[in-house]
């Protein structure tokens, strides 16, 4: 079973999607830690709670950021995780540590990549009038919000709709599409190979919104509601 360390910054509803994976058997990983740069991130009581060990590395605490990045791997390779999955996690890393975990250092995106990287992605696809929004798994590459995709989840954006309504839209699909990359690649069916994905997954769910589709069940779990 793989071993993997997840990175939160606050709220943590990736992370704690994933720890109820593992918890209820849908995921075959070993969560070996949860580790927050803010104190106050709220996910981390909810790791604590699991009985996954957490820790903190305190962006604050650093002039230079190669010096956080430094203290942050050392931290995390304590744990010799196999993966590194960053959910919410709200600092830039530098090149030097995603070079280190090159290949198993994995980013849930909340927009549809390479359209709006960076921050207020909801609100930006709704003052560009887009209809279609979404939430984009991927490797972590050195330019931020980039780097070879994994797997997507499109939403529709609706009249209605203001940012928190389409936040929670996209949302929900974060979590279904998350759980499908990290078993991807617990399963050794995901890799970065020549600076693209390579995944062995079944394509059988053509017609829905979601890519790679996973097969007919799957799929209509990750179609809104
Ligand atoms: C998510 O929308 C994620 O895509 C983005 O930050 C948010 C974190 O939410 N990077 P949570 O902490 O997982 O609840």
């Amino acid at each position: 079973m793989i071993s993997v360390v997840i990175l939160i910054s606050g709220r943590g509803s990736n992370m704690a999607s994933l720890l109820a994976a593992v918890d209820s058997g849908t995921l075959a990983v070993r969560i070996a830690a949860v580790l927050s740069n803010r104190p106050d991130a709220q996910g981390l009581a909810t790791a604590a709670a699991s009985g996954v060990p957490t820790r903190v590395v305190d962006h604050r605490q650093f002039v230079a950021r190669e010096d956080f990045d430094a203290v942050l791997a050392a931290a995390i390779d304590t744990f010799a995780p196999d993966l590194v999955v960053l959910a919410g996690f709200m600092r830039i890393l530098g090149d030097r540590f995603v070079r280190r975990y090159a290949g198993r250092l994995i980013n849930i995106h909340p927009s549809l990549l390479p359209a709006f990287p960076g921050l207020h992605t909801h609100r930006r696809a709704l003052d560009e009038g887009a209809r279609i929004h979404g939430c984009t798994v991927h490797f972590v590459t050195p330019e931020l919000d980039h780097g070879p995709v994994i797997v997507q989840a499109a939403v529709p954006v609706l009249d209605a709709d203001d940012e928190a309504t389409l936040a929670a839209r996209v949302l929900a699909q974060e979590h279904q599409i998350y759980l499908l990359a990290v078993r991807w690649f617990a399963e050794g069916r995901l890799r970065l190979q020549g600076g693209r994905v390579a995944l062995d997954a079944a394509q059988d769910g053509a017609g829905v919104l979601i890519s790679p589709a996973v097969g007919a069940e799957a799929a209509a779990r990750c179609l809104w509601p």
